[in-house]
C-alpha cells in the first residue's frame, strides 16, 4: 500500500459557482462505536493519504478532536487550509432564533477554522434527539416539516455566508416536495445535498432532481453503513455489500463489494463520503477511483439491482401522531402534514 496517493490525478467535482469539490471525502460518525480519539486520528491519516473533503457535525461530538488533527496536519504542510473542504452541520437542537450562528461559532472553534467550506442544515426538522438513543425513543416536542420554521433556519444559514463564517451552505435529508416547497424562496441556493445514497437505496428521482437544479448530491452511508447503531437497524434492511450482483463485480474485479459502491457513486457523479478509522479501508476506499473504472455494463447492471431499500428512516424524529417512519420521507409525493 502507498503512504499517499497522487491528489492530483482525482478527478474533481464542482458546486453551482464553480468551485471545485474532491470526488470523496471521509465521513465522521462513529456510529456510537468508534471514539473521537480513533476517528480523528484517522481523519489525519486520510488527510495524509490524500482525502481533501472531510464530513464533520457537531452532532458527532467530535469535532474538537477533528480540530486537532487539521491544524497538526496544517502546521507540519502536509496539506494547507484551502486545499482541504471542511463540511459542518447545525444539529435539529439548533434551529431557533440566533441559535445557527451559535452552533456555527462553536463548530468553528472545535474545528480551529477560520471558515466552514459547506454547512448543513442536518434535519429539516427541529426534533431532536439526544445522542445513543435507543430505537423507539421519541420527543415529545417534535413536529412535522414547516416550510416557515424550515426558512427561519435557512435564513440564518444564509447570513453566516454574508459574515464569510461559511463559504457555502447546503441542505439534507430533504425530498423533492419539501425541496420544491423551499427552492423558490431561497436567497441563497443550496449548493450540495447530502442524502442516503448506495446501490440498494439508490434514489434516482432526488438524484436527478439534485443535478437539473444544479445541487451537487453527497451521498452519506455509500457503503450501506454495516456498522451503523441498532436504532437504525430493521429486520428488512438490504446489505448493498451482500446484493448478488455488487457481490459478482466485486468477485470479476478481485476487490471488497465496497469498493464496487465506491467506485459505482463516483462514476454516477454523486460525491461518496466513506467512514473508516482503518488505515486499509480508508487507503483503499480512496485509491479505488484512480484504478480499474467499472465498465458501463457494470453500471447498468448496478442501477437495475437497486432495492429502494431505505437505512437511515429517521423514526426517532417523528412526532405525536405521524403514522411510522415513511411520514418524514413524503413518500406520496407531498409534504406530509401532522
Ligand atoms: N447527513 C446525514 O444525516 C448523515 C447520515 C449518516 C451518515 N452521514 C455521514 O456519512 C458518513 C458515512 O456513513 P456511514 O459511516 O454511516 O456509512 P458507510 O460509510 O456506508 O459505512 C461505514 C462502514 O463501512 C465499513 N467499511 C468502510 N470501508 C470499507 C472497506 N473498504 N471495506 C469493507 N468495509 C468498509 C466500515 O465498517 P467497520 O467499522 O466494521 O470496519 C465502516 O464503519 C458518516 O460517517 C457521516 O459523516 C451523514
Amino acid at each position: 500500500m502507498t503512504e499517499k496517493i497522487d491528489v492530483s490525478q482525482l478527478p474533481k467535482r464542482y458546486l453551482y459557482d464553480g468551485t471545485p469539490v474532491p470526488p470523496m471525502g471521509i465521513g465522521t460518525f462513529g456510529s456510537d462505536k468508534y471514539s473521537g480519539e480513533s476517528i480523528a486520528e484517522a481523519v489525519y491519516g486520510a488527510i495524509r493519504y490524500g482525502y481533501r473533503l472531510i464530513d464533520c457535525a457537531s452532532v458527532y461530538q467530535n469535532e474538537d478532536k477533528i480540530g486537532q488533527v487539521i491544524q497538526r496536519a496544517v502546521t507540519e504542510k502536509i496539506v494547507t487550509r484551502e486545499e482541504l473542504f471542511i463540511t459542518s452541520k447545525v444539529w435539529n437542537d439548533m434551529h431557533g432564533p440566533g441559535k445557527v450562528l451559535e452552533s456555527c461559532k462553536k463548530s468553528l472553534k472545535d474545528l480551529q477554522l477560520d471558515w466552514i467550506d459547506l454547512y448543513f442544515v442536518h434535519w429539516p426538522f427541529p426534533n431532536y434527539h439526544a445522542p445513543g438513543c435507543s430505537g423507539d425513543s421519541r420527543n415529545p416536542d417534535s413536529k412535522p416539516f414547516s416550510v416557515e420554521e424550515f426558512m427561519n433556519t435557512w435564513r440564518q444559514c444564509e447570513q453566516l455566508v454574508d459574515l464569510g463564517l461559511v463559504k457555502h451552505i447546503g441542505m439534507s435529508n430533504m425530498t423533492i416536495p419539501k425541496l420544491e416547497a423551499v427552492l423558490p424562496l431561497c436567497r441563497i441556493q443550496p449548493a450540495a445535498l447530502e442524502m442516503e445514497c448506495h446501490p440498494a437505496f439508490q434514489q434516482p428521482e432526488l438524484f436527478a432532481y439534485a443535478l437539473s437544479h444544479k445541487i451537487l448530491p453527497i451521498g452519506y452511508c455509500p457503503i450501506g453503513s454495516p456498522s451503523r447503531p441498532e436504532r437504525d437497524r430493521t429486520d428488512t434492511d438490504i446489505a448493498a455489500t451482500e446484493i448478488s450482483e455488487i457481490v459478482e463485480i466485486a468477485g470479476k474485479h478481485g476487490v471488497h463489494p465496497a469498493t464496487i459502491c465506491l467506485k459505482w457513486a463516483v462514476q454516477r457523479g454523486v460525491v461518496p463520503i466513506p467512514f473508516s478509522v482503518k488505515p486499509a479501508q480508508y487507503q483503499s476506499n480512496l485509491s479505488c477511483i484512480l484504478e480499474d473504472p467499472l465498465t458501463e455494463k457494470e453500471m447498468e447492471t448496478i442501477r437495475g439491482a437497486d432495492k429502494n431499500c431505505r437505512l437511515i428512516k429517521g423514526q426517532v424524529f417523528l412526532w405525536e401522531g405521524a403514522s411510522g417512519w415513511q411520514d418524514l420521507w413524503d413518500m406520496d409525493g407531498t409534504i406530509t402534514a401532522g
